[in-house]
């Protein structure tokens, strides 16, 4: 390949000169796309493959070309391979590298295609794999919390409306909730998952290509269900990205909920639950503190989830189509969320693992919010048939008495509660206490 002068290698057929540095640089992308390695090239071994099948190049060249992008996966794997901003992305390193192993043949690889296809088939496949790992996550949580539902179906606690003692509930119904809200996320990545998985390959730059290609050859080789429907579609879609983005925020969202509830039951006020060392911190000054951080984190992170989702949908707005420049914007968002939500879930799962719930305080906390009574309420509507707002009165006034006396409901007399209420029998002492 001829190149006279500083142009870019790649496309500078009508350049004269290089770009500025400061062009360079807000141009590049192989500092964070170069995570798509595996997915580049294993588009480029599929396009190959097709071009060949179809005839639109030779099968020895594309044996020539295949041997070489294989041996560059080897490169890049054992770090030996460079990687060069001059060559914008990760697209033009492999292909520039392929160039310089096996001659001008490599240039064969880039017919029917643009970078515009590569790059949105690229993201695609990168963002199906990170679903399957994050689902993979999630289901490690949820058998964490599954077991520890087991092993605590009988433990009472304070259920909390606006963090007041409510009604008793089990330790397992809570966690069971937060089990829910992930089974519900899980749902969302495997139909986001669903939506995405077609393939951009063969829309090239926005028009498609004028050579006998076979898509749906392509888009089977690389785990798609189809090839896209419509090429402009093809190469500017993105909302697969918003997706994805929004269903880790929303994952993330669930945890920050948990998380702070974890904070909140760590303190020593509540000491509902004792995190172990490894998924604390000490303090450099107060000696007596062990802090929750992870969960602190995680409470954190979801704040660049919910930015990366909202990074996302503001470059998309007004975009028009087809590819522009902008959509180059896409990848850190994903990666970024990516690796906070893997975070967030290992470390939820660490913490969970790692704690002691103190059964006893939640039920002694229970038992001294007088929690038990609605139930109470209940049993005077049941037995007594009296109307709820009546039923709500007389409760008050034995929460009342009870206060005053300084003792949990169960611990009144049946005497007490007979001269707030005459026809109150002993049976009533079968709602009083939470175990009951
Ligand atoms: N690095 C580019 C991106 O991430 C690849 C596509 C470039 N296409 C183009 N027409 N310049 O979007």
């Amino acid at each position: 390949m001829s190149n006279k002068n500083n142009a870019n290698q790649m496309w500078g057929g009508r350049f004269d000169a290089a770009p500025s540095n400061i062009m360079e640089q807000i141009n590049a992308s192989i500092g964070f796309d170069k995570r798509m390695w595996r997915q580049d090239i294993r588009g480029s071994i599929a396009h190959t493959t097709m071009l060949s099948k179809q005839g639109i190049i030779t099968k020895d060249e594309a044996i020539e070309i295949i041997n070489g992008l294989n041996a560059i996966a080897e490169e890049i794997k054992s770090g030996a391979f460079e990687f060069k901003p001059a060559l914008e992305d990760i697209h033009m390193n492999i292909e520039a590298r392929l160039q310089e192993m096996i001659g001008d043949v490599a240039g064969k690889l880039h017919t029917a295609r643009s970078r515009n296809d590569q790059v949105a088939t690229d993201l695609r496949m990168w963002t199906r794999d990170a679903i399957d790992e994050i689902i993979h996550l999630i289901e490690d949580l949820q058998c964490v919390l599954s077991d520890l539902e087991e092993k605590h179906k009988n433990d009472i606690m304070p259920g909390f409306t606006h963090l007041q003692a409510a009604q008793p509930i089990t330790l397992a119904m809570h966690l069971g909730a937060y089990n829910q809200m992930l089974c519900r996320d899980k749902s969302r990545f495997i139909d986001a998952r669903k939506r995405l998985n077609q393939c951009p390959l063969g829309s090239a730059a926005l028009a498609g290509t004028p050579y006998p290609i076979d898509r749906v050859f392509t888009a089977q080789k690389l785990g798609f269900d189809a090839p896209m429907a419509n090429t402009l579609d093809g190469v500017s879609a993105r909302d697969f990205v918003n997706e994805f983005l929004f269903c880790t925020a929303q994952t993330g969202l669930h945890l920050s909920r948990l998380a702070e509830e974890i904070i909140i039951w760590a303190t020593p006020q509540f000491n509902f639950i004792q995190l172990s060392d490894a998924w604390s911190t000490g303090s450099s000054i107060m000696p007596q503190k062990k802090n929750p951080d992870a969960a602190e984190l995680v409470r954190g992170k979801t704040g660049r989830l919910n930015g990366n989702l909202v990074q996302m949908m503001t470059v998309l707005k007004g975009l028009p189509l087809a590819y522009n420049k902008d959509l180059q914007e896409d990848k850190e968002p994903v990666f970024d969320s990516f690796d906070a939500i893997s975070l967030c879930i290992q470390a939820m799962k660490g913490m969970l693992e790692g704690a002691k719930f103190n059964t006893k305080a939640m039920l002694n906390s229970a038992e001294m919010g007088y929690t038990t009574a609605t139930a109470l309420a209940d049993w005077l509507v049941m037995n007594l048939g009296l109307p709820f707002r009546d039923a709500h009165h007389v409760t008050g006034a034995i929460v009342k008495m009870a206060e005053n006396k300084g003792c949990k409901l169960d611990e009144l007399d049946l005497s007490d509660l007979q001269a707030i209420h005459e026809s109150i029998t002993n049976d009533i002492f079968n709602v009083l206490s939470v175990k009951k």
